[in-house]
């Protein structure tokens, strides 16, 4: 099956990044949100990025153009999926949220069309369950930020078929990206040892065995990560973090997911990371300033 035309359900961090990529590899995208304006922030975001490339000279006027000629952003969801050939979901991580949004897509895209699911941790065999096409369901998991990061999990359900595995795995080339196939399991392969790894670094913290910015000094240049693991939880957003653990303590039965209790306490007290302005790092000057917690 030939994919010519893509859906991006949300138009967030994931959602723009994603329409952003697709529409780069020369796919005509729809890019749906429930507001106005989140749809008007994600094309903002995305002409951000493509202008860093035309002032880096990555790429040139009429390929930015193009790109954004590519895009429509829409509000009607079944407007949105009617003539899809694939729709790729990146809405909140909310079960109940997932599992309506789906059931309304599955009667309002073609027949044919591939449902495929950005979820960092929610059962794709669940939602899928919810469809008339488990076979055509499947999980393709991007990385934050999408345009920069090189990888696509491609998550295999209990029904999904091969063929459909075969058809993600070709659109993910074309997007330049490498792919990975999991049997579905709670966090796929990377968050499986990302938020263990993550949470391993604020039991740290909370029993003061370093400093916020000595933790995170000590992972990127003793291990070679591009940030360290305080920056990246900021970066991925300390709600995901609590909600990706307590799924895990959930679904595996097994405590050593559990959420260090200052993750809890810092998510109950609004500092999510980043998009909150504060979490590891106070975010309200120019020069992240990491917070004291002794
Ligand atoms: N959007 C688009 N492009 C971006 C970007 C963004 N948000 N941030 C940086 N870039 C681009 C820059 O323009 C630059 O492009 P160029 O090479 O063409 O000039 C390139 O990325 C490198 O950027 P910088 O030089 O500004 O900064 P760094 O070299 O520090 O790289 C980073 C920034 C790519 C974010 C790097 O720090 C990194 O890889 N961090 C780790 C990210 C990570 O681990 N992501 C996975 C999170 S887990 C996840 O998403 C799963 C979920 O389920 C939880």
């Amino acid at each position: 099956m030939e994919i010519k035309k893509i859906t991006v359900l949300g138009a967030g961090q994931m959602g723009n990044g994603i329409a952003q990529v697709c529409a780069q590899a020369g796919y005509e995208v729809k890019m749906r949100d429930i507001d106005q304006k989140f749809i008007d922030n994600g094309m903002a975001t995305i002409k951000k990025n493509l202008e860093r490339g035309l002032a880096k000279g990555k790429i040139t006027q009429e390929e930015v153009d193009g790109v954004l000629g590519r895009i429509t952003g829409v509000l009607d969801l079944g407007e949105s999926v009617k003539d899809a050939d694939l729709v790729i979901e990146a809405i909140p991580e909310i079960v109940k949220l997932k599992l309506d949004t789906w059931r309304e897509v599955d009667g309002a895209a073609p027949e044919g069309a591939i449902l495929a699911s950005n979820t960092s941790s929610i059962s794709i065999t669940q939602m899928a369950a919810v469809t008339k096409r488990p076979n055509l369901f499947v999980g393709m998991h991007f990385f934050n930020p999408v345009p920069v990061m090189g990888l696509v999990e491609i998550i295999k359900g209990q029904g999904t078929e091969d063929s459909t595995v075969d058809v993600i795995r070709e659109v993910s080339g074309k997007l330049g990206k490498k792919t990975v196939l999991v049997n579905e399991a709670p966090g796929f392969a990377v968050n499986r040892l990302l938020v263990p790894a993550i949470n391993e670094a604020i039991f740290a913290i909370q029993e003061n065995v370093a400093t916020v910015e000595d933790m995170d000094l000590a992972i990127k240049l003793g291990l070679n990560w591009p940030m360290g693991p305080l920056t990246l939880a900021d970066f991925v957003g300390l709600d995901t973090l609590l909600y990706i653990s307590d799924y895990f303590v959930d679904e595996f039965k097994d405590s050593k997911y559990r959420a260090p209790a200052l993750l809890r306490k810092m998510v109950r007290a609004g500092w999510v990371g980043r998009k909150s302005g504060k979490g590891f790092y106070d975010y309200s000057s120019d020069e992240p300033k990491p917070v004291r917690f002794h």
